[in-house]
């Protein structure tokens, strides 16, 4: 595999939503790999490492990870399929859409489901957990590490604890599809049963690749099963072997791997493992300038979604429109300054639509069509290369453009004010 190379991606937009991410030049460049049979040997050794750094990634020694062509949800499916069966209880630790979008998935696979659904912008309560825990038998209870739709991060290493104390048997699943290497996440320390999660957020790579990571008390609820697994392409039963035989550097069949993304994944598994820049050090960049954003966005007005410092992401912030401003009087000026962000998702603070004329002048309402869709918040991803190449001075450029942008979209509605 070459590194050495000239290649330059092509000038873009700063992408700086909650994943997909910007992705260095060498990952856009081992994306463009010639193509390669999926069994070679030369292939088979570079997914076989991905494995390997994957584990390293959740500190863990002998969790078995599953690498197929997917995204994060197909995750939820995995679990859903492999680790339950029908009419197994499964408690849904809720802090936003993508809690929704977990029970949902679960019920889909005939699993029972009851959820602990947290306050906008909270978490979920740990004597709650342990009172629900005391009230049912639960063979897996699942929390979302950083809730995308609002940027709550919970403190899973308490969860996991909680699981231990008063139901040491139920499986401990974590989605972490906006957290894998942008928050810490230990594995085997912590007593972390299966990490979902995808390529293309804190693990800097284009979307497409589905990664779960499973211990071997969840392999052996695999194996324990009574039922056959619901699934087929979804079934770790078929992809065990193969992972196994990748990992032995030999290869297998099942279903087609995503090569190239796999040869992207590992250009940046590379850099994150055994890179300039530890993984200890990596966690450190994403909170240093997770703190330096969401301080730069409050003194300018904004208000952050989550409740307090300690349940907020430091892979990404989700802010609170000043009074009087919405959605269309910010994200398009940050676009045209040639800043990617994206809006709400949390059906309770997302957008509704609403008429009103107070705000533009006539031709700008024309051309809005009259009808505006308010939405209360946005989100903003500093995530990856963005923070852990200062050179870049991707954080900076965000925050000095989020000031003209208030600025300007203040100005004409102060002009209105006072005629
Ligand atoms: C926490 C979380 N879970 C699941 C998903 C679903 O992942 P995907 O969009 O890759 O299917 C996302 C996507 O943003 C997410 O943020």
């Amino acid at each position: 595999m070459s590194t050495n190379h000239n290649f330059v991606q092509a000038p873009h937009k700063l992408l700086m939503i909650p994943g997909p991410i910007e992705v260095t030049d060498e990952v856009l460049y081992a994306n463009a790999h010639p193509p390669m049979h999926l069994l070679s040997s030369d292939f088979a050794s570079v997914f076989g490492e991905c494995i390997c750094m994957t584990r390293n990634i959740l500190y863990s020694k002998d969790a078995q990870p599953f690498l197929m062509a997917g995204s994060g949800t197909l995750g939820w499916d995995q679990v859903s399929a492999n680790l339950l069966e029908p009419d197994e209880n499964a408690l849904v630790l809720n802090c936003g859409y993508f809690g929704d979008g977990f029970a949902d998935c679960l019920q889909t696979y005939g699993v029972k489901v009851d959820q602990l659904k947290a306050e906008v912008g909270g978490t979920v309560k740990q004597s709650d957990i342990e009172v629900a825990l005391k009230s049912k038998k639960y063979k897996l209870i699942t929390a979302t590490h950083v809730d995308t739709s609002t940027a709550v991060l919970s403190d899973i290493k308490g969860v996991a604890e909680v699981v231990r104390k008063v139901s040491p048997d139920t499986l401990v699943v974590v989605d972490a599809v906006c957290s894998v290497a942008s928050e810490e996440i230990q594995m085997d320390a912590w007593g972390i049963d299966a990490v979902l999660t995808a390529s293309q957020k804190g693990l800097g790579t284009p979307p497409g690749l589905s990664i779960v990571v499973a211990s071997q008390k969840a392999i052996k609820a695999l194996e324990n099963r009574s039922t056959p697994v619901r699934a087929y392409y979804a079934s770790w039963k078929k992809w065990l072997p193969i992972m196994k035989a990748y990992e032995a550097d030999t290869a297998a069949y099942f279903a087609a791997p995503p090569v190239n993304l796999i040869y992207a994944y590992h250009a940046s598994l590379s850099h994150i493992t055994q890179g300039p820049v530890s993984l200890e050090e990596r966690f450190k960049a994403h909170k240093d300038a997770s703190r330096r954003f969401k301080k730069a966005a409050e003194d300018l007005g904004f208000k952050g979604v989550p409740f307090s410092e300690e349940v907020s992401a430091n892979g990404m912030t989700a802010l609170y429109f000043p009074d009087g401003l919405v959605g269309s009087d910010i994200i398009p000026r940050l676009l045209e300054q040639g800043i990617v962000v994206a809006g709400g998702i949390h059906s309770s603070i997302k957008g509704q639509l609403r008429m009103t004329c107070s705000d533009f002048h006539l031709s700008e309402l024309l051309t809005v069509n009259l009808a505006i869709l308010i939405d209360k918040y946005f989100r903003i991803g500093h995530m990856g290369v963005s923070v852990v190449d200062p050179k870049r001075g991707d954080i900076d450029i965000v925050i000095k453009a989020l000031a003209k942008t208030l600025k300007e979209a203040k100005a004409p509605k102060l002009l209105i004010e006072t005629r």
